[in-house]
C-alpha cells in the first residue's frame, strides 16, 4: 500500500450476544492492528443494527456493551478512536450521495441480503436491509480506509465500497481510497458447533450454534459437549471433516498453537478428551476479557466519554470527505 497513510475501520452491530465467531474473526484481529496503522477507528453500527426490529431500550444499552466487550478484548481508546455510528450525521448523509451511486443490480447480487431475507418475501424487507452495504461503504469511505479486517460474509460489502469509489472517482477525479478487506484465512468463517455447514451467528436458531463472549464455564463445556462431530474417531482436519476442522481452528486460535501440532497431541485420544481440553482453552481465553468486562460496564460515565472523545477525533476527517464530495457532484450553494 506504498506510503500512504493507513487507516483501519471496523464495525460491529450491537444487536445483543457477540460470540466467538464476531472475536475471532474479527476484534482479535483488530487488537494488534492498533499499532501497526497511523489511524485505527472502530465503530459500534447502530444504524445497522436498525435495519431489523430492535427493542430501543435493549438497543441503547447494547450500544453500551458493544463498547465495553471492544475494550474489553483489547481495544484501547488511548490508541484507537471508538464511536458510535448515529452519532455522526455523515454517515447518513454520505449514504445517500452513494445511493445515487450505486444500482439495485449490483445491491441485489449481494449475498447476505439474500441470506437475511426469506425466500419470496423479500417485498417485505426493509430499505434499510436492502440498503445496508451502501451504508457500510459509507462508513469505511468517509474515513479514507485503507485496511478493513472483517470476516469473509463482510468480503463482499467491502468490495462493493471499493467499486463505488472506483466509480466515483473515475466520474469527478480522485476523492477517495480505495479500501481492501483484511481477512485471516482459518478464522474467516467460524461455523456453527451444531452445524458445520453453516457460519456462527448471532440470530442461529438454536443456543448450542454458538459460544458468547459472556458464557460460564459450563455452558461453554455443554455447548462443546454437545457439538457435532465427523464420523470416525480422529482428532483431524480436512475438508471431509468440516466439524473438527472448525474446532481444531477455534482451539489453534485460543492456545496459540497450530492445528497440526494440536492433531499431534491429541492422535489417538478421541473426541471427548480432546473436546474437553478444548473447552479448558476457551474457558481460561475468555476469563480475562469476562474480568475486564464487568469492570469496564460498570463505569458507564467513563464508557460515554470514550466514546464522546472518539466521535470528536474522528469528525474532522469526515466532514472533509463528505464536503469535498458535495462540491464535486455539485450540490449546495
Ligand atoms: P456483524 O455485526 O454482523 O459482525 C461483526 C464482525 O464479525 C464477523 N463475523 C464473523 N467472522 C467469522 N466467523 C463468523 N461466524 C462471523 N460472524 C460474524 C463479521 O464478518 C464482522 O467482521 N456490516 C457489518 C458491520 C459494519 C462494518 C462497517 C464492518 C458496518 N460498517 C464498516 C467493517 C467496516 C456487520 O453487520 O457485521
Amino acid at each position: 500500500m506504498g506510503n500512504k497513510k493507513k487507516v483501519l475501520f471496523s464495525g460491529i452491530q450491537p444487536s445483543g450476544v457477540l460470540h466467538i465467531g464476531n472475536f475471532l474473526g474479527a476484534i482479535k484481529q483488530w487488537v494488534p492492528m492498533q499499532d501497526e496503522v497511523d489511524e485505527a477507528i472502530y465503530c459500534v453500527v447502530d444504524l445497522h443494527a436498525i435495519t431489523v426490529p430492535q427493542d430501543p431500550k435493549e438497543l441503547k444499552e447494547n450500544i453500551l456493551k458493544t463498547t465495553a466487550t471492544y475494550i474489553a478484548c483489547g481495544i484501547d481508546p488511548k490508541k484507537s478512536s471508538i464511536f458510535v455510528q448515529s452519532t455522526r450525521p455523515e454517515h447518513t448523509e454520505m449514504t445517500w450521495l452513494l445511493n445515487c451511486h450505486a444500482s439495485i443490480g449490483e445491491l441485489s447480487r449481494m449475498t447476505q441480503f439474500k441470506d437475511k431475507t426469506v425466500s419470496g418475501k423479500e417485498q417485505a424487507s426493509t430499505i434499510g436491509l436492502f440498503d445496508y452495504p451502501i451504508l457500510m461503504a459509507s462508513d469505511i469511505l468517509l474515513y479514507q480506509s485503507t485496511h478493513v479486517p472483517v470476516g469473509d460474509d463482510q468480503k463482499q460489502h467491502v468490495e462493493l465500497a471499493r467499486n463505488i469509489a472506483q466509480r466515483i472517482n473515475n466520474k469527478y477525479g480522485e476523492i477517495f481510497t480505495l479500501p481492501e478487506p483484511v481477512i485471516k484465512k482459518s478464522v474467516a468463517r467460524v461455523m456453527g458447533l451444531d452445524d458445520p455447514t453453516k457460519k456462527m451467528s448471532k440470530s442461529a436458531g438454536s443456543g448450542l450454534n454458538y459460544i458468547a463472549l459472556d458464557d460460564g464455564a459450563d455452558d461453554i463445556k455443554r455447548k462443546i459437549t454437545k457439538a457435532v462431530t465427523d464420523s470416525g474417531s480422529e482428532v483431524k482436519s480436512g475438508p471431509d471433516k468440516p466439524a473438527l476442522t472448525n474446532l481444531l481452528n477455534i482451539y489453534s486460535e485460543f492456545s496459540g498453537k497450530s492445528v497440526t501440532d494440536i492433531e499431534v497431541e491429541f492422535a489417538g485420544k478421541g473426541y471427548g478428551e480432546f473436546k474437553s481440553s478444548l473447552a479448558e482453552v476457551i474457558i481460561e481465553s475468555l476469563k480475562p476479557i469476562q474480568k475486564k468486562y464487568e469492570e469496564v460496564i460498570s463505569d458507564k460515565a467513563g464508557l460515554i466519554k470514550i466514546l464522546n472523545t472518539g466521535t470528536e477525533k474522528i469528525a474532522p476527517i469526515a466532514h472533509k470527505t463528505l464536503r469535498e464530495l458535495k462540491e464535486k457532484i455539485g450540490l449546495g450553494l
